[in-house]
């Protein structure tokens, strides 16, 4: 596969030609691994949900994009649109790097509707001669008809004490005062998450200081934090770098982590009463979720289904990652749940058991004790496997198809309580997302099967297990 040197990866849009893309378009496109109802990138790599809002009577999300390879290049963000959270539309919109600020990138960053526009405030990425970076956060209006206008105005500057890994704002509008939350890292090397308030989004922006989470030592960096209100909590998500394992288990190179609390202090810059630090998904592939309340109030999540520093078999062929669905987020006795969104109407029914699977089916399985055996879609040679000891789940991907290529392993083992359980399967080409009990528990997946002979279901538990399918379609 081609080795990307830093000056390639950072070569102006302009260097390719329209060839060049339109390959990159058609190699997506084609692809087995192409995605029926996820957000996928058209070309290249895609990585964070950015800017995820409701704005002008529809859903908009957009998402970190190098256009040209699958690598973390030159970042812009692409623009995708739902008038329902499923059916996803792509336009021509994007925010691309410009000088001075963005030069070498528009890294990720949040959406608020203000007024009759929609804000967007993000991160311009600049790397210097001698290897550094400098990061500013940036903001630019879009309006009712789509039209996107940059402000070269900084916003927010890299704070004394900090070092420039200082980006991904999250703007909130809390009572008469805007709020912003930053990824941060200090000067000693230790996570934080910064909170900023202003007046009006065009600043001036003033540090109220670093938003005390109840819990100390989160790693060398906090990326992408998050936070919704939630069923009369808030929840708070976001990505801690280099945490300590053996303080608080993950299995991924990165964790994406969730902390929900009664409230946020802002005058004070913490949370009020906070619980556990707690994986937001158990899978393999969960980052940067970006979450929003909507205009109904209900929070919803959205996450990109990869991880930095980590390659799949997609490469191959040009392109990397996706989003996950939508999933409306609840807080019930003080715990997470995350549910899909889906429509009902536009599933179709099929036999789970009997009839062999497309790559785009929603499986449950009612079990009502943990049992012992497997739960296998599969093919003969290929299969992802559920396995059950009577106390645990494990979820194998080792021979789900291509294996993905990690030092992190391609097994997941998640301990269940005694009693029974409910498993909703989204089976989507090449991902999976894994809810459990009600969303109390997620685990996330990208797979890369062949599909050279069609998939089945196979069960073989020491328990009855209730199966049932729908058919989702093809959206994309
Ligand atoms: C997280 C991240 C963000 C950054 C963006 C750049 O995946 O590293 O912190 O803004 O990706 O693409």
């Amino acid at each position: 596969m081609k080795k990307w040197t830093t000056q390639q990866r950072y070569a102006p849009y302009g260097s390719y030609s329209a060839e060049t893309l339109a390959g990159l378009i058609r190699a997506q496109r084609n692809s087995r691994w192409h995605l029926s109802f996820h957000i996928q990138p058209r070309s290249g790599l895609l990585n964070d949900p950015n800017g995820f809002t409701y704005y002008n009577h529809q859903w908009h999300v957009f998402y970190q994009n190098f256009p040209y390879g699958p690598v973390h290049g030159l970042k812009s963000w692409r623009h995708v649109t739902s008038p329902d959270l499923v059916h996803w539309q792509e336009d021509q919109l994007t925010l691309e790097p410009r000088a001075p600020y963005s030069t070498q990138g528009v890294y990720s960053g949040s959406a608020l509707p203000v007024n009759d526009q929609l804000f967007l405030m993000y991160t311009g990425n600049v790397r210097t001669t001698n290897g550094g970076r400098i990061s500013t956060q940036l903001g630019a209006w879009l309006n009712q008809d789509e039209q996107l206008t940059a402000s070269d105005l900084p916003l927010i500057t890299q704070p004394s004490g900090y070092t420039p890994h200082f980006r991904d704002p999250q703007i909130l509008h809390v009572g008469k005062t805007y709020y912003a939350l930053l990824g941060a890292q200090r000067a000693d090397h230790q996570g934080q998450i910064l909170l900023y308030q202003a007046d009006a989004v065009n600043g001036p922006w003033s540090l109220v200081g670093p938003l005390d989470l109840g819990h100390a030592d989160l790693g060398y960096m906090i990326e992408c934090p998050n936070l919704a209100f939630v069923d009369g909590h808030v929840v708070l998500i976001f990505c801690p770098q280099g945490l300590d394992r053996q303080r608080i288990p993950y299995a991924n190179i990165y964790p994406n982590m969730v902390i929900v609390a009664d409230a946020v202090d802002w005058q004070n810059a913490r949370l009020v009463n906070p619980g556990p630090v707690t994986n937001l998904d158990e899978g393999f592939d969960c980052y940067a979720t970006q979450v929003v309340n909507g205009p109904d109030h209900q929070a919803y999540a959205i996450s990109w289904l990869g991880l930095p520093d980590t390659t799949y078999p997609s490469d191959r062929e040009g392109w990397q990652g996706c989003l996950s669905l939508v999933k409306a987020l609840h807080v019930v006795n003080g715990q997470l749940r995350q549910t899909p969104v889906t429509i009902p109407a536009a599933t179709s029914h099929f036999e789970p058991l009997r009839d062999t699977l497309k790559g785009r089916e929603v499986l449950t399985f009612d079990l009502n004790q943990v049992p012992t055996g497997k739960i296998a879609l599969g093919n003969g040679h290929e299969e992802l496997a559920l396995t059950f000891d009577g106390q645990a789940l494990t979820i194998d991907r080792r021979i789900a198809g291509e294996p993905v290529d990690s030092d992190y392993g391609n097994t997941r083992k998640l301990d269940l309580l005694p009693g029974s359980h409910q498993l909703a399967l989204w089976l989507d080409r090449s991902s999976f997302e894994l809810f459990i009990d009600d969303g109390q528990r997620v685990a996330s997946g990208r797979i890369f099967p062949h599909f050279d002979t069609p998939w089945r279901v196979t069960t073989a538990l020491d328990t009855p297990v209730q199966v049932t399918g729908q058919r989702l379609p093809k959206l994309n």
